[in-house]
C-alpha cells in the first residue's frame, strides 16, 4: 500500500533547486519550482545521471550528464537521449514537512 513518507523540511528546499532523497530504498529526485513540489526517480534513464542536480526549466528537468528533459509532473521523458521515463510520485504539505508518496 502506498503510504506519505516525510522527506524533507518546506526551508530544506529553495524555490528553483533541487534534492536527492531516499525512501524504502527509492532514489528521489524532490523540487521546488515556485512553492510547488514535485517527485520524480533521481535516476535518468539513459545512463544514470543524478536528476536531482539536473537544471529545472519551468517544471522541466535537465539531466546534468547528457541533456535529456523529463517532465517534473509525469517523469515522462520528452528528449532524447533518454529511453523512458521515470517514476513520478505525489507529494503533500503537513505543516512544514514534504512528504512523498511511496508503496
Ligand atoms: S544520463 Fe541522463 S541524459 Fe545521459
Amino acid at each position: 500500500m502506498a503510504t506519505f513518507h516525510r522527506v524533507a523540511e518546506v526551508t530544506d528546499l529553495a524555490p528553483g533547486t533541487g534534492m536527492a532523497v531516499q525512501v524504502g530504498g527509492q532514489k528521489i529526485a524532490l523540487f521546488n519550482v515556485g512553492g510547488t513540489y514535485y517527485a520524480i526517480g533521481d535516476t535518468c534513464t539513459h545512463r544514470g545521471g543524478p536528476l536531482s542536480e539536473g537544471t529545472i526549466e519551468g517544471t522541466t528537468v535537465i539531466c546534468p550528464w547528457h541533456g535529456a528533459c523529463f517532465d517534473l509532473g509525469s517523469g515522462r521523458n520528452l528528449t532524447p537521449p533518454a529511453p523512458g521515463a521515470v517514476p513520478a510520485y505525489r507529494v503533500r504539505i503537513e505543516g512544514t514537512d514534504v512528504q512523498v508518496e511511496v508503496s
